[in-house]
């Protein structure tokens, strides 16, 4: 994907502020693809107080929400190159990278919110976050982004028989593809910011996310059946520029990693309370809520999970995973 102008203008490389005590602090941008309201915003804000704290203001974060900096996939890119410090990316996006994070967004693989928790902050993942130097980047902690389900428009798709023909947006990646196709529909990839234009005009007869996500975008305005079948468990994940990092001393590395693995239990505590009122508000819309058995799913999705699961790379956080339920 092309940067645009103004995208790399706003990113511009590390500006130094001047914090209250007139220390030059460096600026740590964050992108972030969703709104203020949101769980991980509200994280990712203490936890930039945390860092200035205890680096003396030596860091100052700015979080810029709502898609300013670009998609996930751009600003993935943009943190590569260093021209940002940080920013929050779905899994599939990550797995682009490295095929072993599509162990993280294998559908059903969580029995729960608390399951994925344990998941998240057990270290089980560490080795594999901090695999991805490679590629300029580093994986700080995963945050939750709820259950996905499928939401339509007309009418509530329950099974494998009503999703047929059926194009449903999707993550951008392979996987997620394939996940659509073992429920029974077609998988459209595009980036959040698209989706509710592109279901208003037709392109798309719904799209899948989490409750949070389907209020704050308004999407029940466009696809009103939101069928609970919490088919995936998406990891969002906080990535850090590899640029950024080996500019910091080894003391302020080891802060920042240590207060962005804390900032997980924080976004897993703000998601639970917020959690409800998403769905309150979607209804309070017009949006209908349809209970699903998602047996049928479990079953059509377990040959993804075997494909899923190859390397040992992947036997071993697989395996690691399941232990945790
Ligand atoms: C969730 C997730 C985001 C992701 C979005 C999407 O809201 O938290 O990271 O970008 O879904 O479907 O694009």
């Amino acid at each position: 994907m092309k940067l645009s102008k103004k995208m790399l203008l706003l990113a511009s490389t590390i500006s130094a502020v001047f914090s209250t005590n007139s220390v030059a602090a460096t600026e740590v941008k964050v992108a972030f693809n969703q709104s203020e309201k949101h769980p991980q915003y509200q994280a990712l804000q203490l936890f930039g107080e945390e860092l200035s704290k205890a680096t003396d203001g030596r860091y100052k974060v700015t979080i810029f929400p709502n898609e300013l900096l670009g998609d996930q996939r751009a600003s993935l890119e943009l943190v590569q190159n260093g021209a940002i410090q940080m920013a929050v990316v779905a899994n599939p996006l990550v797995e682009n990278y490295d095929k072993t994070f599509a162990v993280l967004g294998i559908p059903y693989v969580y029995a729960n919110t608390d399951h994925q928790e344990k998941v998240f902050t057990s270290g089980i993942l560490d080795d594999l976050f901090a695999s991805t130097k490679k590629f300029g980047f580093e994986v700080l902690t995963a945050y939750t982004a709820g259950a996905r389900s499928l939401y339509t428009k007309g009418a509530a798709i329950t099974d494998q028989a009503g999703l047929k023909g059926k194009k449903i947006r999707v993550l951008q990646s392979d996987t997620m593809i394939k996940m659509l196709a073992c429920m029974g529909g077609t998988g459209v990839p595009m980036n959040q910011g698209e989706v509710y234009t592109a279901i208003q005009q037709g392109v798309l007869d719904g799209a899948e996310n989490n409750e949070i996500t389907y209020a704050d975008l308004k999407q029940y305005e466009v696809a009103p059946f939101f069928a609970r079948t919490q088919h995936l468990r998406v990891a969002d994940l906080l990535v850090v520029s590899e640029f950024f990092l080996s500019s910091m001393s080894s003391e302020d590395q080891a802060v920042l990693k240590k207060l962005a693995k804390e900032s997980t239990k924080v976004e897993f505590k703000l998601w639970n309370e917020k959690i409800k009122s998403a769905e309150a508000i979607a209804k309070e819309n017009g949006a209908t809520f349809v209970e699903v058995d998602t047996t049928a799913y479990q079953q059509s999705c377990k040959p993804l999970q075997d494909e899923l699961v190859q390397t040992p790379e992947q036997k071993v956080i697989f395996e690691k995973i399941v232990e945790l339920k």
